[in-house]
């Protein structure tokens, strides 16, 4: 085993025990770290480089205001209950809480005939794009956005969807990705879009930023009813539209029918730590064998999961209550204004800005520069920590993506940078 220990070496720079066991094939194919990973390896290299430099971090979009009190302490109830005979509680169902399950449907999906029993509550969105992966195997065709949020792509390639990584391309080959430029209005051009049997599509967009249109996603349920595709629609970021765009793939007529819903608690309610999302999977959505999807993914969520946090749907119930809901709003107002922030600097020094609007995230054009360059002159110059438009796919060379994500005081500070960076 000479050879395995070699690489190891090169590898780690310590040697370790070569086994006998493969490699899989699929984790073989994926290109080099996780997106953000790589991020964070580079903001290391960063701090130990300039260890008193102050840095800001716009980049992972990671929520940064506290949670309202009013959910912290229905969580704090729930958790200090667990300590009494009459309020412990062990596992609860897979599918998550129904109190829980119905205050989703109510409130996220009133008039659109999403019933409870449909919702699964979950441990977040990240999770349910990989046990949706499992669900689908390895054997369908996939579309995603290009650029889009690195998940659907890499998991696709975990479970088996791709081929091999192309450098010419930059892309994986048996992958289709769909252009969401600015020519296209940030989607796909249906028009000349091959059919696959699976559609990733993230509304209000990471990280371009854009909210699909009601005409947009109408064409987009139509495309998938006439070619018998299922969309995947992630709605991660639906609580930050402000104008008429769908907050739902399930506002649109025939949605119901060719459509799954991942959806989160994480930008909605500050939970990225607190770990709380839920799938729609509705009841008419059908394999080709006529097989309802949504046994095949309670299956899926039995099997692999054992239920969300109780502390954490607790939590989740309260932000669903009233004054939860209008604490949370609260919270994203702030970082509506922090976008506004962000707009108003980059639109300043002449660079075109798209999203921010419907998003908590700025998708900012630098013409004719690679991307990587310009978020290494940007954390070199100022201490700004950006994402590189080209982590999520080749269609995002030349933009860099800003997250409105921060304390007003260091959003104001990173616009001050800028200015003196980009006059
Ligand atoms: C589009 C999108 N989907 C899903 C996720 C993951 O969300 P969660 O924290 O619920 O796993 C993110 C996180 O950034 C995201 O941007």
């Amino acid at each position: 085993m000479l050879i395995p220990r070699i690489y190891l070496a090169l590898q780690n720079g310590r040697v370790g025990h070569g086994t006998k066991v493969p490699r899989n094939i699929n984790m073989e194919r994926l290109r080099n770290g996780y997106l953000f990973s790589e991020i964070c390896r580079r903001e290391l290299e960063h701090t130990q480089k300039y260890p008193h430099a102050k840095l800001i971090k716009l980049g992972i979009g990671d929520t940064t205001e506290p949670i309202p009190d009013i959910i912290t302490s229905a969580m704090a109830e729930h958790a200090h209950a667990l300590s009494t005979i009459r309020g412990y509680r062990g596992y609860g169902a897979e599918q998550g809480n129904m109190e829980l399950r119905n205050a989703i449907a109510q409130t996220f999906y009133r008039d659109m005939g999403i019933k409870a029993n449909e919702v699964f509550v979950s441990d977040g969105a990240q999770c349910d794009i990989s046990r949706i992966q499992m669900l689908l195997g390895s054997n369908v065709t996939v579309a995603v956005q290009d650029p889009s949020f690195p998940a659907y792509m890499d998991s696709s390639v975990i479970i088996g969807q791709s081929g091999n990584f192309k450098d010419e391309t930059g892309k994986y080959e048996n992958i289709l990705y769909m252009n969401c430029g600015p020519e296209s209005n940030f989607f796909p051009d249906l028009s000349n879009t091959p059919r696959t049997d699976i559609i990733f599509l993230c509304s209000p967009n990471n990280p371009t930023g854009h909210a699909a249109s009601r005409q947009q996603l109408e064409q987009l349920v139509e495309f998938a009813k006439a070619n018998g595709s299922i969309i995947i629609h992630d709605s991660a970021y639906a609580a930050y539209i402000t104008d008429e765009s769908p907050r739902s793939i399930f506002e649109i007529p025939g949605g119901r029918e060719v459509a799954i819903e991942i959806s989160s608690f994480s930008k909605f309610a500050g939970f990225t730590g607190v770990r709380l999302g839920w799938t729609v999977v509705p009841e008419e959505l059908l394999y080709s064998n006529g097989f309802p999807v949504i046994k095949d993914y309670n299956r899926i969520v039995c099997t692999c999961f054992n239920g969300a946090s109780s502390i954490a749907q607790a939590g989740g119930l309260a932000c669903l209550s009233s004054d939860g809901y209008l604490a949370m709003n609260a919270v994203l107002d702030y970082y509506k204004e922090n976008a506004k922030i962000i707009i108003d600097t980059f639109t300043s020094l002449g660079l075109k800005v798209y999203g921010g609007k419907n998003a908590p995230y700025m998708w900012v054009h630098f013409p004719g520069l690679r991307s990587w360059d310009v978020f290494n002159e940007i954390l070199e110059k100022t201490h700004i920590i950006t994402v590189p438009g080209t982590g999520f796919g080749p269609g995002g060379e030349g933009y860099i993506r800003v997250s409105a994500f921060g304390h007003r005081e260091s959003v104001i500070e990173a616009s001050r940078r800028l200015k003196n960076l980009l006059k």
